[in-house]
């Protein structure tokens, strides 16, 4: 065995999404940020487009990342969909969060894959951001607000209308007891076909 795999098990079956009201005060540090997305960018990408681009809102920054999605959510909710309470839960998400990294995907000009596996790519990396997360003893919430699937969205974010943006990571000491959760059991989910 070339890496001890039950740590590596372990890190992948105790990632868990731990959400921002269960945080405690506890700063992350930014050293500890640069070497999660240090990992991040070590995800698979077909014909190396690094598709993946980073925002990392901390601090007094948090307060721009509240005005953008404020914005973006007042201008793409249709109005019988409006819900104040669920934006006033938003800020104050954004305001219990250490550090929140937005996730987006930036279209390659020069390189012809599909769009779904500069997708998929970043999707990679949003687990390698969580897996460290973990290993940090990190909380993580990968969150996609609705609008986010708006395809005015990337534009309104000042991004180009083929980039994509993929959500929000809040990470963060959690308060509460590490929680559990559960997978079905592998038989429903593979076909073995050896024969
Ligand atoms: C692409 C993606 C988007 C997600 N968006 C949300 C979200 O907007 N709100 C939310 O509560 N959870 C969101 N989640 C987290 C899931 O709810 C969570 O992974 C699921 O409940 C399983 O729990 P676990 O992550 O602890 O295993 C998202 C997960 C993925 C992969």
């Amino acid at each position: 065995m070339k890496y001890d795999l039950s740590e590596v098990t372990e890190i992948i079956r105790n990632r868990r999404t731990i959400y921002p009201e269960q945080y405690t005060d506890r700063v992350v540090q930014k050293d500890m940020v640069t070497n999660i997305l240090n990992n991040a960018i070590w995800a698979p990408t077909h014909k190396r487009t690094e598709p993946w681009r980073f925002k990392v809102y901390s601090g007094e920054g948090k307060q721009k990342l509240a005005t953008i999605l404020a914005s973006a959510y007042k201008q793409l909710t249709p109005a019988d969909q409006f819900n104040e309470s669920k934006l006033e839960k938003l800020q104050r998400r954004i305001e219990r969060t250490s550090v929140i990294i937005m996730m987006t995907m930036k279209r390659s000009e020069k390189v012809t894959i599909p769009e779904i596996e500069e997708v998929e790519a970043v999707s990679c990396a949003a687990q390698n951001i969580m897996l460290t997360a973990t290993a940090y003893g990190l909380g993580s919430f990968w969150s996609s607000p609705k609008f986010i699937y708006d395809p005015r969205c990337s534009e309104l974010m000042g991004y180009a209308k083929e980039d994509v943006v993929m959500g929000f990571m809040y990470l963060g000491y959690p308060e509460v007891a590490w929680p559990k959760s559960h997978r079905k059991p592998l038989e429903y989910v593979t076909e073995w076909i050896d024969g």
